[in-house]
C-alpha cells in the first residue's frame, strides 16, 4: 500500500491517504498528552505498543461480529484502516469509578457501580471535550437516532468482550474511550484501543497499568505499556 500526502497530525497519531481514497493510515507516535495538552511529553516506544495492542483488539472485535476500520498493520507504527467519516462524539464506558468521574462527583476511585455507565464527550479540544447526553447528539445532528442505538449496542458488546479479554491477562477493565465513524451507512469502530484510552488495573494489587502513570507522574510508564503488550500479543 503505497503511503501517499499527510493529511492531518493529532496529538497520538498522523495520519496520510493512500492511493486508495477509501483507506488511509494511521501513524502511531510517541508524543503523550494529557488533560487536554495542558501536559505534554513522550514515552519511549508508545506508538509501536499502541499500535500492537489495537491491532490485537481490533481482531478480536472483528472475530466477534464489531464493525471495525482494521484491516492490516503495516509495520512497527502504521495500521491501515477504513477511511471514515467520524462522529463527533467519544463514548466512555465506565465499570469502576475512576478518573473525571471520580473528581466531578466526589467519589473514591475504585468504588464499585450496580451497573455500567455510559457516557458521551462532544470531541472538541478547544472546549475540552465536554460531557453530553443522547439528548444532545440528537438535537445538535451529531449522530441520528439509528446511529446512536447501534453506538450503544456496539459498544456494550465490545465492553463485554474486552472485559473478558483482559480479565483472562490478569487486568481489571475499569474504563475506556471508543470513536466510531460512517462507511457507507455503517457504524464502525475506529481509532485505537490502547493504555492511553482505556484504565488497567492488575488484578489483587490494583496497580495501574495505563496511561494513569504519565498523566500522575507515577514512573514506570514505558514498563507498564510494555507488560500490557505482552500479555496482549503473548509476545
Ligand atoms: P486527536 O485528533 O484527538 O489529537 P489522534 O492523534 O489520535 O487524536 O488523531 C487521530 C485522528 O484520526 C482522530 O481525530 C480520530 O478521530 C481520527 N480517526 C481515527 N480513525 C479514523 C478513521 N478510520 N477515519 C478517519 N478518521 C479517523
Ligand atoms: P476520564 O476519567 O478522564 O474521563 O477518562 C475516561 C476514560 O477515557 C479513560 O480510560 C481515558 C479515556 N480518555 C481518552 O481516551 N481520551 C480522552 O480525551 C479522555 C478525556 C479520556
Amino acid at each position: 500500500m503505497e503511503k501517499r500526502e499527510f493529511m492531518y497530525e493529532g496529538k497520538a497519531k498522523k495520519l496520510y491517504a493512500t492511493d486508495d481514497p477509501a483507506k488511509m493510515i494511521q501513524y502511531f507516535k510517541d508524543d503523550a498528552s494529557a488533560f487536554n495538552k495542558k501536559k505534554l511529553g513522550t514515552v519511549t516506544s508508545k506508538g509501536i505498543v499502541n499500535n500492537a495492542i489495537s491491532e490485537v483488539l481490533f481482531k478480536h472485535l472483528e472475530d466477534n461480529g464489531v464493525p471495525t476500520h482494521f484491516l492490516e498493520r503495516l509495520d512497527e507504527r502504521e495500521m491501515l484502516v477504513w477511511k471514515l467519516d467520524m462522529l463527533p462524539i467519544e463514548v466512555i464506558i465506565r465499570n469502576i469509578v475512576a478518573g473525571s468521574m471520580a473528581k466531578r462527583l466526589g467519589l473514591e476511585e475504585g468504588q464499585s457501580l450496580s451497573t455500567t455507565i455510559l457516557e458521551f464527550c462532544y470531541k472538541c479540544d478547544e472546549l475540552d471535550d465536554p460531557i453530553i447526553n443522547d439528548y444532545h447528539i440528537l438535537a445538535l445532528g451529531y449522530a441520528t437516532a439509528e446511529e446512536l442505538a447501534e453506538i450503544k449496542r456496539l459498544t456494550f458488546r465490545i465492553n463485554d468482550l474486552m472485559t473478558a479479554f483482559f480479565d483472562e491477562r490478569d487486568l481489571i477493565l475499569v474504563d475506556f474511550k471508543l470513536e466510531f465513524g460512517k462507511r457507507d451507512g455503517q457504524v464502525v469502530l475506529a481509532d485505537e484501543i490502547c493504555p492511553d484510552t482505556c484504565r488497567f488495573w492488575q488484578k489483587g494489587s490494583l496497580e495501574k497499568m495505563d496511561k494513569d502513570r504519565f498523566r500522575r507522574d507515577l514512573g514506570g510508564v514505558e514498563d507498564a505499556y510494555q507488560e500490557v503488550c505482552r500479555r496482549v500479543t503473548g509476545g
